[in-house]
């Protein structure tokens, strides 16, 4: 175990001025990371629950990844999706075989496969000569990403601000609500895009009834059902595709953060009539499936062809869920029930408490947790995260929860 960080221990923190804003930065600089291990610019070591946003699902630096990376950008980094190239063709292969799908289309980031998986809608509808079927169907709670099409169907208005006009042709529905589907889905309805899991809004699975229900009624009135899997995708929930979890097969599935692990690369998964609807010049991208993420993909993959994460995942993600029932059940006036599966949990935090102040209190004590919704604390650690270090995090977590209350 790698001591834990007194209070306040000393972090210097390279400030640069010209650095836009994004989401609002930790007052941490990360130089190097390791495992499950980040490490900062004073040497301070943080057990990572983050991981870079669910994304470095191998961990940080997970040699075989490097390898793959090394070798494939000394061969061929970029030449555009004018020509073929092995890496994203064999990626596509892949992707297609492991979910029984027909094509897939790339890109670089979650917001833009939904904009694929949102233009892609349309145009079917389109081609089937349906023009009134243009409406995104979206759900409470939603989160997409930030360009203006994945905006337009994320329900958070903190997001829209400022942002308008944005696009019409977007509604949304009640999540985790039959009912409210049934109402919503009509003829004018292009795709019900729907995260299995929400994760922005505090890791919310969708139960299978809701699935279901939209499975039903997206095939009865003619919509595309499409799940976004960018964050509860690639194992996290214990699955490859968290689709396969719930036993429900979408017409298409949007994937991003992990599947690279750590570079960028999107993806949307199609299949059946809707695999074509996209023909050459309708949509593109310049670096869209470029040859180095498209390895360091393929590796990952690779990877999981021979060390069983979903039962890794399975075991660690019951052990870290035990931990925080545990610490729910032992701060009741600060905490709910967690929520989520797999090694993608929530803690609810209770007013007058806030998520924010356990994680800066987390990180003097070592761990990196980051704060998702209205006010849960998020835990989507790397998949290969051991049981050892699953139980050093739920130490550090209690350490922080006392001071944080203390404070
Ligand atoms: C479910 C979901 N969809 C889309 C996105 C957007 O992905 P990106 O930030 O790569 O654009 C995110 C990012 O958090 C997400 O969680």
């Amino acid at each position: 175990m790698n001591p834990i960080v007194a209070g306040g221990g000393a972090r210097l923190v390279t400030r640069h001025p010209h650095l836009m804003q994004n989401y609002g930065r930790l007052e941490i600089n990360i130089v190097r990371g390791e495992g499950c291990w980040l490490y900062d610019e004073s040497g301070n070591a943080y057990l990572d629950l983050v991981a870079g946003i669910a994304v470095c699902a191998l961990g940080h630096a997970h040699p075989r990844i490097t390898r793959a990376i090394a070798e494939q950008a000394a061969t061929l980094v970029h030449v555009s999706n004018l020509v073929h190239h092995e890496p994203a063709g064999t990626l596509a292969d892949r992707l297609a075989e492991l979910a029984g799908f027909d094509a897939v289309f790339f890109c670089n980031s979650g917001a833009e496969a939904n904009e694929a998986a949102i233009k892609l809608a349309r145009k079917h509808a389109w081609r089937a000569g349906e023009r009134e079927r243009n409406v995104i169907l979206a759900a409470h709670g939603s989160f997409h990403g930030r360009t203006l099409g994945a905006l337009s169907a994320t329900d958070n208005p903190a997001y829209h601000e400022g942002f308008g006009p944005l696009p019409g042709g977007f509604a949304f529905v009640d999540f985790n609500d039959p009912a409210a589907l049934d109402d919503a889905i009509d003829e004018r309805t292009a795709c019900f895009l729907v995260e299995p899991v929400q994760g922005e809004s505090g890791v919310v699975p969708a139960t299978h009834a809701y699935l279901a229900a939209a499975r039903r009624l997206c095939d009865e009135r003619g919509a595309l059902l499409i799940f976004d899997e960018v964050q509860c995708g690639m194992g996290r929930i214990g699955r490859l595709f968290a689709h396969q979890v719930y036993d429900i097969v979408p017409d298409a599935f949007t994937l991003a953060k992990s599947l690279a692990n750590g570079l960028p690369i999107g993806a949307l998964v199609v299949r059946g009539a809707a695999a074509a609807s996209l023909q050459p010049g309708d949509h593109g991208t310049t670096f869209g499936g470029s040859p180095v993420p498209a390895a360091a993909a393929l590796e990952h993959l690779a990877i999981r062809d021979v060390v069983d994460l979903d039962a890794h995942v399975e075991v660690v993600g019951g052990l870290l869920r035990a931990e925080l029932l545990a610490i729910a059940r032992d701060f009741p006036h600060a905490f709910e029930v967690p929520r989520g599966t797999g090694l993608m949990l929530g803690l609810p935090v209770r007013d007058p408490y806030q998520a924010k102040d356990f994680v800066r209190f987390a990180l003097d004590r070592g761990l990196f947790i980051n704060a998702a919704g209205r006010n849960t604390l998020r835990f989507v650690p790397p998949l290969i995260i051991s049981a050892d270090e699953v139980r050093d995090a739920a130490v550090r977590l209690r350490l922080a929860i006392a001071a944080t209350l203390a404070a």
